[in-house]
C-alpha cells in the first residue's frame, strides 16, 4: 500500500499575532520585519515555497472581539488578534515573489455581495496565475456585525441557508463565460463574442443579480474553495462545496471521528470523498536537539497571557469566559461562534472536565490543536500518526515565532518527510488546485 503523503499549509494573519497568543513577544519573532510591509510577505512566501507548501493561508476577521468582559480592552492590550489588516491586499505581493505557492484568504459572505466577491477573487486568481484559495466564512462574531452597522449576529442556521444561495450565484457568475469567448482579433477589432459571455439573471430569496460577470475567466476559473465549519450545518455545507476542509482537533480520536463523518457526508452528497482534502491544525516546535525543542516549547508557553487567550477564546466561541472562575469547568453551551473550536476545548481530556484555566492554556498555545515538540523525526512521527490514524490529508501549521517556525519546517521537517516518502519532491504544476489534488 502506498503511504499517504502530507499537504502542508502555513496558517497566518495579516497582523501582529497569528493564532498563538502573545508569541509576538518572543525575542525571535519578526526580527527586522514589520508585518505591515511587503518584505515580510515576500520572505514568508519564499520560505513556504521552499518548503513546497500547498499554500499560505491568511485567516481573517473583520473587527476586534468584544465578547470578553463585554469590551475589546484585553484584545487591544495584548494584541489578541488585533490589529488585523486586510488579507486580500497581500495576495499579489506573495504571488509576485513566488511561482507555485498557493495563497488562500478568508473573505466573508456576510459583508461582500456575491458579484463583488467573484470579481475580487477572480482578479486575484489572474494576478497569481491561478493560485488563489477562498476560505468561505459567514462570520461568527457579534463584534464584526456591530462594526458593520448590524446590531446582531445572524444565527447559524440562517447564515448557512443564506450562504448556500450565495454560492449558487457565485457559480453562475464563474461559469458564465465560455472558454472560447475571447477572440482578441486585432484585424476585426472584435474582442469577445457576446453570445459566449452570458448575462446572469439571478432572482433568489436573499440575493439578486443581473448582468454579465465583469472579469475574464481566471486560470483556475473558480478559486479553490476552502471551508472550516464544523457544526452540523457547517459539515453539510463543506461536504457539498469545499475542496478542502480545515479542522482543529485536540486528539487523534476526535480527528478520526470528524474525518469519517465528513467523508460520509461528501459521499452522500454525491462526491468522491477523496477529492475533499482534510487539513487539520498542528503546531510544531522543532529543533535538531530534542532537549532544545522542549526548552523552546517552554519559552513559548511562558509567553501566554491567560487574559489574552480568554479574550480570543471568548471572541471565537461567543461565550464570555470572564463570567467563570479560572478553576471552574467549561460547560457545554450553545456556542453560536466557532463551534468546532469550542468542541476542541471540551474534548481536550477525551470527555473529562476541562477547567477554564486549562482551556485558556491550550487555546493560547495552539487554539486547541496539538503541538508536536521534538526533533524532525519526532515531529514527522506525529504527523504520520495523524495522517494514518487521524485520517487527515495534511496540516494547517500554526505559527509560533515568525518566520523562524516556518524555516524550521522547511529545513528540518520537510526533508525528513521526504526521506520517508511522505511528501512531494517538487510542485506538480502551477495552480493551487494541482497541488491540492496531486495526492
Ligand atoms: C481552522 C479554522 C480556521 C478558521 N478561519 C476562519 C477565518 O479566518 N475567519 C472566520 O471568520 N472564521 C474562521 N473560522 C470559522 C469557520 O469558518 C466557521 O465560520 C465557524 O467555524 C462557524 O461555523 P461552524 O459553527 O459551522 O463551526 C475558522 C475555523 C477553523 C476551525
Amino acid at each position: 500500500m502506498t503511504r499517504k503523503k502530507a499537504h502542508l499549509l502555513g496558517f497566518v494573519q495579516h497582523g501582529v499575532m497569528n493564532h498563538a497568543s502573545t508569541m509576538w513577544a518572543h525575542p525571535q519573532d519578526k526580527i527586522g520585519y514589520s508585518f505591515a510591509r511587503p518584505e515580510y510577505w515576500r520572505d514568508l512566501g519564499r520560505i513556504m515555497e521552499r518548503g513546497l507548501f500547498d499554500a499560505m493561508f491568511i485567516a481573517d476577521e473583520l473587527a476586534p472581539y468584544t465578547t470578553y468582559q463585554g469590551s475589546s480592552d484585553a484584545v487591544v492590550r495584548y494584541a489578541a488578534q488585533f490589529p488585523v489588516h486586510d488579507p486580500a491586499a497581500v495576495v499579489p505581493i506573495v504571488g509576485a515573489f513566488t511561482k507555485h505557492l498557493g495563497i488562500g484568504i478568508t473573505l466573508s459572505t456576510s459583508f461582500i455581495r456575491p458579484y463583488q466577491m467573484v470579481r475580487q477573487l477572480s482578479t486575484l486568481d489572474h494576478l497569481t496565475g491561478g493560485r488563489v484559495g477562498w476560505n468561505i466564512v459567514t462570520s461568527y462574531s457579534k463584534s464584526e456585525f456591530q462594526a458593520m452597522g448590524l446590531e446582531n449576529l445572524t444565527p447559524r442556521d440562517k447564515r448557512y441557508e443564506v450562504v448556500e444561495e450565495y454560492m449558487q450565484l457565485c457559480y453562475q457568475l464563474w461559469d458564465s463565460w465560455d472558454d472560447d469567448a475571447i477572440s482578441y482579433d486585432r484585424s476585426t477589432g472584435v474582442f469577445a463574442d457576446p453570445s459566449k459571455v452570458r448575462e446572469v439573471d439571478f432572482q433568489g430569496r436573499y440575493f439578486r443579480s443581473r448582468g454579465r460577470s465583469f472579469v475574464m475567466p481566471s486560470p483556475q476559473r473558480r478559486p479553490v474553495l476552502w471551508q472550516a465549519g464544523s457544526s452540523e450545518q457547517g459539515r453539510d455545507f463543506a461536504a457539498r462545496h469545499a475542496e478542502s476542509v480545515f479542522g482543529v482537533f485536540p486528539t487523534v480520536t476526535t480527528m478520526r471521528a470528524y474525518a469519517d463523518d465528513i467523508r460520509a457526508r461528501a459521499d452522500r452528497a454525491g462526491r468522491d470523498p477523496s477529492q475533499l482534502k482534510l487539513i487539520f491544525g498542528l503546531q510544531t516546535v522543532v529543533d535538531r536537539s530534542r532537549d532544545r525543542a522542549v526548552e523552546k516549547y517552554e519559552e513559548f508557553r511562558s509567553l501566554i497571557r491567560i487574559e489574552s487567550a480568554l479574550a480570543i477564546m471568548s471572541g471565537h466561541t461567543g461565550v464570555d469566559f470572564s463570567t467563570l472562575d479560572l478553576d471552574d469547568d467549561v460547560a457545554d453551551v450553545d456556542a453560536q461562534g466557532i463551534r468546532g473550536l469550542f468542541d476542541a476545548i471540551l474534548q481536550k481530556n477525551d470527555g473529562k472536565p476541562v477547567t477554564v484555566r486549562e482551556a485558556a492554556e491550550l487555546y493560547g498555545m495552539a487554539m486547541g490543536a496539538p503541538t508536536a515538540v521534538g526533533t524532525p523525526a519526532d515531529v514527522a512521527d506525529e504527523m504520520e500518526h495523524y495522517l494514518d490514524e487521524g485520517g487527515c490529508d495534511g496540516f494547517m501549521l500554526l505559527a509560533t515565532n515568525v518566520p523562524g517556525c516556518f524555516v524550521d519546517i522547511a529545513e528540518l521537517v520537510v526533508p525528513e518527510l521526504q526521506r520517508r516518502g511522505r511528501y512531494r519532491q517538487r510542485y506538480p504544476g502551477t495552480t493551487l488546485r494541482e497541488s491540492l489534488q496531486e495526492y
